[in-house]
């Protein structure tokens, strides 16, 4: 018979829980998220932990704050196979395993500074999704290509 002999994070009664993100990618998800800690929300991560689908894995759990859907894409540029999960009063409410879409509106700024996309405001950016692993996209305008290093310093 299995013994849960530790409980390694406590349980939370309301708010986010970010899953299945690459071991070593929380902080990073955080930065991106604009989060510093100073904002006062109870948050707990947990890296580099025993996962039984991707051998480890990173968890951060944000007590009493919930994600805007851009927020929630940006996750999934970065953590695309992320399992985010809404808690109302300690109740997995919701479960949305992530995926990255096809195509990309907004959120990510085209690393070619000459793009139409870096000069004209009212032109939103767009890239398509030309490999998902390694993650490889391509400006629609410029047809400029941008791997995961780039995409993620250029979340706007
Ligand atoms: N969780 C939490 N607080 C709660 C409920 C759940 O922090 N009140 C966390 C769990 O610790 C887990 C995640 O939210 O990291 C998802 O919970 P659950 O769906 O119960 O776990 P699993 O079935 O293992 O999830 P999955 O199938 O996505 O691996
Ligand atoms: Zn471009």
């Amino acid at each position: 018979m299995m013994v849960n002999r530790e409980l390694r994070v406590q349980k939370i009664r309301d708010g986010v829980v970010i899953d299945h993100l690459r071991a070593g990618t929380a902080l990073k998800i955080l930065e991106m998220l604009g989060i510093t800690g100073k904002e006062g929300y109870i948050i707990t991560i947990a890296m580099n932990v025993p996962s039984q689908k991707l051998g480890t894995k990173d968890i951060i759990k944000i007590e009493g704050r919930y994600l805007s859907p851009s927020e929630v894409s940006k996750i999934a540029l970065i953590a695309p196979r992320a399992t985010l999960n809404i808690i109302k009063d300690y109740q997995v409410m919701k479960k949305e395993r992530l995926t990255l879409p096809d195509e990309i509106v907004g959120i990510i700024r085209c690393s070619n500074p000459t793009c139409i996309t870096n000069h004209e405001p009212q032109i939103q950016s767009k890239f398509r999704v030309v490999s998902r692993e390694p993650l490889k996209i391509k400006c629609e305008y410029c047809e400029t290509v941008m791997g995961q290093e780039e995409i993620a310093k250029r979340l706007s």
